[in-house]
């Protein structure tokens, strides 16, 4: 087991398909997020794109692009299949800090393969995994998982949590909801206490922290040592400065033009990457959101053909 990076702060940014690229990455890390993660990435996918970029004599960062401004920065790696897992995670860790393990995605189109948090029932995979997934790697491997798969066995992180811990798994990040729950109801943060309580590695509790007020009362409700922040930093980068602010000063700044001018920034930012402008155009509603006139605007974002488009949409609004 390697040791985990030093952090510089309590919240980290959630990987998020679709919303976790490099430039927004970049943006979360500049406004205070301990730590950055890439979308969940398929270990075959990896493997394949790898074989094709040698024969170019390309590097696989080609495709999994970063800043090493972003540093640390964790590489969220998800499959079904251990031999194909290590094999992946010893083509990205060269390029990065941390090596994380999916075991929480509830979509059906990953959870059918057996991948995400259909594996939260398979507690012998899991062992032969864990066990030649951290000896494969001199980078610390984390694990971020759901609480369980039904309300029937919604404690299976316990197990997994203990497993995890003696197989030399070095940090576990709970967001504690079911799979058949998926975002519905609130995340069971008396989930996270347990957590904390089973196992001595680090514990990052997730789910449901929407303001440095709720980041706050997680970490004094369940002790964990770090807060993980997802839907609440989407189009919101400052929340993470907000956080810091908060738990040193018990005060933070508001000011909502500061997220329409980080738009700015994170479009400059994506012309150093090859994002598609769809999710470039999904990710500018983003910053719109709790700002008046915001679903009108969303409209317009919605219509625009190039980030010059949409610059010129968010200049008249801050006219
Ligand atoms: C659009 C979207 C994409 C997500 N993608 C991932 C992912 O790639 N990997 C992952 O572990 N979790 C993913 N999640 C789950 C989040 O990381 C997080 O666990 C969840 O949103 C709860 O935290 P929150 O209440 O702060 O949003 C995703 C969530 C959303 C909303």
């Amino acid at each position: 087991m390697d040791r985990l990076p030093k952090f510089d702060g309590k919240a980290f940014f959630a990987p998020m398909a679709g919303i976790s690229d490099p430039a927004f990455r970049l943006l979360c890390r500049e406004n205070g997020a301990a730590m950055v993660t890439t979308e969940l990435t398929n270990a075959n996918f990896i493997i394949q794109k790898n074989k094709e970029l040698r024969l170019q004599r390309e590097e696989i960062t080609k495709i999994l692009e970063f800043s090493p401004k972003e540093k640390p920065v964790g590489i969220q790696l998800f499959g079904n299949d251990i031999d194909k897992i290590v094999e992946a995670a010893k083509i990205v860790e060269p390029h990065f800090d941390v090596i994380d393990f999916n075991m929480g995605c509830p979509a059906p189109h990953i959870t059918r393969q057996m991948a995400g948090a259909a594996l939260l029932q398979k507690q012998d995979f899991n062992k032969k995994l864990f066990t030649k997934l951290v000896s494969a790697v001199d980078k610390p491997v984390t694990l971020k998982m759901r609480s369980g798969v039904t309300n029937n066995n919604c404690y299976l992180f316990s197990n997994i949590g203990k497993l995890a811990e003696e197989c030399g798994i070095s940090m576990l990040t709970l967001h504690p909801r079911t799979v058949s729950q998926g975002y519905s109801g609130r995340a069971d943060w008396s989930k996270i206490k347990q957590l904390k309580e089973l196992v001595d590695i680090p514990v990052v509790g997730n789910g449901d922290i929407t303001s440095p007020e709720t980041a706050k009362a997680m970490l004094e409700e369940t002790g964990c040592d770090f807060v993980m922040i997802g839907r609440a930093a989407r189009g919101n980068p400052n929340i993470f400065n907000q956080v810091n602010s908060y738990l040193t000063n018990d005060s933070y700044d508001e000011d909502s033009k500061a997220q329409l001018k980080m738009l700015f920034k994170y479009l400059k930012y994506t012309e150093n990457y090859d994002i598609n402008f769809a999710q470039i155009r999904s990710q500018a509603m983003q910053f719109t959101r709790g700002i008046k006139g915001g679903a009108e605007l969303r409209v317009r974002i919605g219509q625009t053909k190039s980030i010059d488009e949409i610059k010129d949409l968010f200049d008249e609004v801050l006219e």
